[in-house]
């Protein structure tokens, strides 16, 4: 149960994305069998219709893993050039470097190690898109960087904005979640008050922010 809507409703948009084949298939198995939290079903779906609206040419990733949504998000248009993707667990680097050479993407699929702030810090160059997906306490150190890094036109995706439902109502959250949630909401404050940016909430898979400057 995600808390986040209905469980009826999630199955029945689940099932209106066609199944992937291949190597995307491969890897939702292997991250379903070795509890890898990878993007929902209807997220990956989201991502590639923003993809084919923006039609970015750079992306950046917070968040690897086993390289499932860099690759699924190079391929949805053929506008994309090049995806920079943090990740700072050996493990998942390791992983995600092979898959990305079995997609055939090495050279535009870029792991950079690290941890996304200190990553962030030191990046210089823009991004047409920006999908934070790692590092949920710490979305609003990351947000000022992904700012600074996103072209006029650009988007930021922001996963997980509504961690299992706990960010919209007190009673579900887990103590020891508390800080985490705590942190979310300023998050949500940060993004939905500034009079600068444009900014929707949807309810679908952990909740997704999707988040654009406002034009002159
Ligand atoms: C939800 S998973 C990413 C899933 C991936 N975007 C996908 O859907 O295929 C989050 C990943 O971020 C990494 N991570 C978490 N906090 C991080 C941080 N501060 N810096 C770098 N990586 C981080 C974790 O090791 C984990 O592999």
């Amino acid at each position: 149960m995600s808390n986040i809507t209905y469980d009826y409703m999630e199955q029945y948009i689940r099932g209106l994305v066609p199944d992937n084949a291949g190597l995307l298939k491969e890897l939702e198995e292997y991250a379903e069998e070795n509890k890898v939290p990878i993007i929902h079903k209807e997220v990956a779906n989201f991502l590639q219709l923003m993809i084919n609206i923006i039609k970015p040419k750079r992306i950046l990733e917070l968040g690897t893993a086993i390289g499932y949504s860099s690759i699924l998000m190079y391929n949805s248009n053929g506008s994309v050039e090049h995806v920079d993707t943090v990740e700072r667990d050996e493990n998942m680097i390791a992983l995600a470097g092979a898959n990305i050479e079995k997609a055939g993407l090495k050279g535009k699929i870029n792991v950079i190690c690290g941890d996304c702030l200190e990553v962030l810090e030191k990046l210089v160059d823009k991004y047409d898109l920006i999908f934070i997906d790692a590092g949920k306490g710490h979305y609003n150190e990351f947000f000022p960087h992904c700012q600074r890094l996103l072209n006029k036109d650009g988007v930021i995706l922001a996963d997980n904005v509504l961690y299992k439902g706990m960010v919209a109502s007190r009673e579900l959250v887990i103590r020891r979640k508390i800080t985490i949630v705590k942190r979310m909401k300023k998050f949500i404050d940060m993004i939905t008050k500034d009079d600068k940016l444009i900014t929707a909430i949807l309810p679908m898979g952990d909740g997704i922010a999707v988040i654009k400057s406002k034009e002159d």
